[in-house]
C-alpha cells in the first residue's frame, strides 16, 4: 500500500518579520499565525542585538537574524538567508532602516509596513515613534490613525493598503496617542497581512 505523506510544516507563506524595537506588533502577527495551515512566521530580523522583538522570537522559538549596516546596505542585502529561510513575504513591525533597492526588486510587492499616523502626511525619513505623534499633536490635528502600505524605495512611500483612524483628544501627550494607536495596529495588521496574503 502506498502511504502519501503531507508534510504539516510545509506552508504556502514564509513570513520574516523585520523589527528594532519592542516587538508587539510582532507577537501580535505571531500569535495570529501560530496555528496555520499555509502562513508561518520563520525568521525574525532586527538591526538592533538587545531589541526586546529577539526575546519574543525566543519565546515562539522562531529563528532570529541580527543584520548589519554594511551587509545590507552595501552587501547582498542578506538576501541569501532569507532565500535559505524561504521567506517570500516580509513584514515590516517598527524596523527602523530604509528597505535597500536590492530587497525591494527581489520581493515586489512582498514588503509592506505599518505606520502610526495617517500618510502621507506625517511620515519620511525621522518620522518615527514619539516625533510622529508630537507633529500631529503640535499640528492639533483632530484625527490620527494607522496606515498600512507596501514598500518602495522611499520612506512611508509605497502604496496605501489600508488606513484607519482615531481620535486626537484635547489634552493628549505623545503616550496617550501612541497608546490609542497601537491598539489599532494589533487589531488590524495582523488581519490585513492575512488579507494580503489572500490577495
Ligand atoms: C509601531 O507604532 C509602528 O507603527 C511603527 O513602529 C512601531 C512599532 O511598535 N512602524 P512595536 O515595537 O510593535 O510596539
Amino acid at each position: 500500500m502506498l502511504i502519501l505523506k503531507t508534510d504539516p510544516l510545509n506552508h504556502k507563506f514564509n513570513i520574516a518579520i523585520f523589527a528594532s524595537g519592542t516587538g508587539t506588533n510582532a507577537r501580535k502577527i505571531i500569535e495570529h499565525f501560530i496555528n496555520h495551515n499555509s502562513v508561518k512566521i520563520a525568521l525574525v530580523v532586527s538591526n538592533k542585538a538587545d531589541a526586546g522583538v529577539l526575546q519574543i522570537a525566543k519565546e515562539f522559538r522562531i529563528p532570529s537574524l541580527i543584520i548589519e549596516k554594511e551587509t545590507f546596505f552595501r552587501g547582498n542585502a542578506y538576501l541569501n538567508e532569507l532565500h535559505a529561510a524561504q521567506i517570500n513575504f516580509i513584514v515590516l513591525a517598527g524596523f527602523l532602516w530604509k528597505i535597500p533597492s536590492a530587497l525591494i526588486a527581489a520581493y515586489p510587492n512582498k514588503i509592506i509596513n505599518i505606520h502610526p499616523a495617517l500618510l502621507p502626511k506625517y511620515g519620511g525619513k525621522g518620522m518615527y515613534g514619539h516625533f510622529v505623534h508630537e507633529a500631529v499633536i503640535d499640528s492639533k490635528e483632530k484625527e490620527s490613525g494607522i496606515t498600512i502600505h507596501y514598500v518602495d524605495d522611499k520612506y512611508d512611500h509605497g502604496n496605501i493598503i489600508f488606513q484607519t483612524t482615531c481620535p486626537v483628544l484635547p489634552n493628549d501627550t505623545p503616550d496617550d496617542l501612541a497608546n490609542r494607536i497601537h491598539v489599532l495596529e494589533h487589531a488590524h495588521y495582523p488581519k490585513i497581512i492575512e488579507k494580503c496574503l489572500s490577495e
